[in-house]
């Protein structure tokens, strides 16, 4: 009797070390899969890619996709949004002043309050990279 139970014993235990055993080799495959996912930030990372994202989201519906001031929204609004393609205009601001405007709004610099705010927008090389699109249509 006392045998038989013990046989019984090492029996279960050998069946739960081996199984145990099996789990630990199945366990790697997963593990490799957050390898993939470091490169997911560093795309997004890039101010310009954001700057040209954030541009076309939000300002190209009141400033048009080639800087005429005559995007969708411009239609209700006086004054009309800026013609970025300006060339007077453009020569007289600095950039410090387009930077501004864009983070502040249209009120913080004595224009148009429907010209809105971007108080989200925290990284400078973002503001800057908008800065350069403003920029360039003037060119
Ligand atoms: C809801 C419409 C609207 C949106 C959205 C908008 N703007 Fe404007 N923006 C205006 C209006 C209107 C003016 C003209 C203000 C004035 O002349 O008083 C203006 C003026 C400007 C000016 C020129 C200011 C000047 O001295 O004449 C710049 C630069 C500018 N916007 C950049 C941007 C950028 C960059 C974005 C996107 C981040 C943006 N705007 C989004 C409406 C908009």
């Amino acid at each position: 009797m006392k045998f038989h139970h013990r046989a019984f014993a090492v029996t279960v235990t050998l069946w739960l070390a081996g199984c145990g055993g099996k789990k630990a080799d199945e366990a790697p495959p997963p593990t490799a899969t957050p390898e993939t996912t470091p490169t997911a930030p560093a795309n997004s990372g890039d101010p310009v890619a954001k700057a040209k994202q954030i541009f076309r989201d939000r300002c190209v519906p009141c400033h048009g996709a080639s800087g005429q001031g005559d995007g969708p929204a411009s239609a209700s609004l006086n004054p009309k949004p800026r013609k970025y393609a300006d060339k007077e205009w453009q020569a007289s601001v600095n950039d410090e002043y387009i930077e501004k405007i864009i983070k502040f709004g249209g009120a913080a610099v004595g224009k148009s309050p429907a010209m809105p705010n971007n108080p989200d927008l925290s990284d400078p090389a973002v503001i800057s990279a908008l800065k350069d699109i403003v920029r360039s249509f003037g060119k």
